[in-house]
């Protein structure tokens, strides 16, 4: 039978592009969960339609783009510079995405953000019919628009205004917050009504699921049921769809002879010492200050340790046109260096913080002064590296890892704390995780859970994680191992899509 064709949306196209001249481009694997999950979408027909990260103001090259874009599935969405900048630095990654995570508004631009916020919603409608725009204009009868995450809420009311025969599904890739924090949003309802015009809605956790409905309820006045929300008679599916990772690609990635290389020369590197782990985007809700102030805590108190143990902890950087994150970038580097001072000796430091030398936006690679400092001391691994980390020693790195540690803020699932139990089915390394990420609930009999703002509680657990007997962590491994394995990216996407199928129809039907 023919697959289905299904146009995958969203603001971030797995590929991002690189100038390389007048009409040459060259692309690079995104960053992000999203990416991660949609890359094991299989058994459709799939096409993509969003952004490639970059400006594009030229008719030669956004010819060239296309072009090179459409070898990958790929569909560009062109936003201009002034739209990227209220639309994705200020609407959707310094109000939805804070806002979503219960962060709140930036603290210190509080008031200006308020200011600002009607023309940057303005801007995130006009971006959102931008995609309408071109998913229309690729769109044929029978296909499947698939919408994704917090930077497309309106994206299911620009479609069916223009179609209402086209089947919508949304999916939001954060947590929905509690309808108490969503009620704060001035555009609360018409990013509601604009994502009910979709036929299903999906959420990681059933938590996510129920909080959207009772924003519907109470803040709109609509009726929840069992199934979703009905506003006069049309009936929105609302429902839980934990995503997952594709694992067979990250257990056969560990059989690669490259991957055996490296893992034996981190092995050299690390001899005589336990391997700790963090892999997260350079963001506020990863938690990063908080973890690495419990690991000074644990080195504090547990001095036998500190020759031992040392901490690995990737940052991704991310986003790095908006305010807050340039601030948590220097915070991090701030108190990586203060404890490295303290603990490290002359030929060793506990920490090691390997941000990668890639800054993507308009934003020059710094020179000198703080970046010199910083590679100097810590980009160890991938001293010349100028991409984001290679796939192949991402995977060596969470083999040899002993304790992983995930100590997010929120997190809608977090797919790196899958990623590292795909590959630890020889090591049986342990898991300490956060208790506010989504995986907390598929993880949670198998990992340690920790509050990661209660700094006592996370040092003691790489107490008892390093010190955990082999029995307890396969124990603890079976199980985690388990559900990633059975709980794949593919079907999740297979799930919800069928899904999908079946409200249509049972939409038809009721009419
Ligand atoms: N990742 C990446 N490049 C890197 C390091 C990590 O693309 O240099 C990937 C990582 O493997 C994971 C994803 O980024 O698949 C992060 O997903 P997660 O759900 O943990 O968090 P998100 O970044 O989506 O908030
Ligand atoms: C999270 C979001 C994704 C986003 C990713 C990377 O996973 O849910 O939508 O793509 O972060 O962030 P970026 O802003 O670089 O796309």
């Amino acid at each position: 039978p023919l697959k289905q064709r299904l146009l995958v949306v969203a603001n971030r196209l797995p590929v991002s592009a690189v100038r390389r001249g007048e009409d040459s481009w060259s692309l690079e694997m995104s960053a992000g969960g999203l990416v991660t999950a949609l890359l094991g979408v299989k058994e459709f027909e799939a096409r993509w339609i969003g952004w490639a990260g970059v400006n594009v103001p030229d008719e030669i090259g956004q010819k060239a783009l296309t072009k090179a874009l459409a070898e990958k599935r790929c569909i560009p969405v062109f936003l201009d510079e002034d739209i990227v900048h209220q639309y994705y630095n200020g609407y959707c990654n310094n109000i939805l995405w804070p806002l979503f995570h219960y962060l709140g508004l930036p603290q210190e631009d509080r008031l200006a953000t308020t200011r600002s916020f009607q023309s940057q919603f303005a801007a995130y409608i006009k971006a959102n019919q931008m995609f309408a725009e071109v998913v229309n204009k690729h769109y044929k009868d029978g296909d499947v628009v698939w919408c994704h995450d917090y930077h497309l809420m309106f994206l299911p009311k620009c479609l069916k205004d223009r179609n209402s025969g086209m089947k919508v599904g949304w999916f939001l890739h954060t947590p929905f917050p509690s309808s108490e924090i969503h009620r704060t949003l001035p555009s609360r309802s018409d990013l509601l009504h604009a994502v009910l015009a979709a036929d299903l809605v999906g959420f990681h956790t059933y938590d996510y699921a129920r909080h959207f409905v009772s924003a519907c309820t109470r803040i709109l006045g609509l009726e929840g049921t069992p199934e979703g929300v009905e506003d006069q008679g049309k009936l929105t599916r609302v429902a839980a769809f934990p995503i997952g990772i594709d694992s067979d690609r990250f257990m056969r990635a560990l059989e690669n002879p490259q991957v055996q290389e490296h893992i034996k020369d981190l092995k050299e590197t690390f001899a005589g010492r336990k391997v700790m782990l963090g892999v997260d985007r350079l963001d506020m809700i990863k938690g990063i200050p908080q973890k690495i102030l419990a690991f000074e805590k644990f080195l504090e108190e547990n001095p036998e340790w500190r020759e031992k143990v040392v901490l690995l902890q990737i940052a991704v950087p991310t986003r790095t046109d908006v305010p807050e994150y340039q601030k948590l970038t220097s915070q991090v580097h701030e108190i990586v260096g203060r404890i490295n001072g303290r603990f490290g000796t002359l030929t060793t430091v506990p920490i090691h913080h390997l941000i990668q030398c890639r800054f993507v936006g308009n934003v020059e690679k710094p020179q000198g002064g703080l970046h010199n400092s910083v590679c100097a001391k810590s980009c160890i691994l991938m001293h010349s590296m100028d991409r984001s980390l290679d796939f192949l020693q991402l995977c060596a790195i969470y083999a040899v890892t002993d304790v992983a540690l995930v100590t997010s803020l929120r997190d809608g699932m977090n797919l790196v704390s899958y990623e590292f139990v795909a590959c630890q089915d020889s090591k049986k390394g342990v898991l300490i995780l956060s208790e506010f990420a989504g995986a907390a609930q598929s993880l949670g009999a198998g990992a340690i859970l920790v509050n990661p703002w209660n700094i006592t509680e996370v040092a003691n657990s790489i107490a008892r994680a390093l010190n955990m007997s082999p029995e307890e962590r396969e124990k603890r491994h079976r199980h985690n191992f388990k559900h990633v394995t059975t709980h794949t990216a593919q079907e999740w996407a297979e799930t919800f899509v069928s899904e999908l199928n079946v409200t249509v129809v049972e939409a038809e039907l009721r009419i």
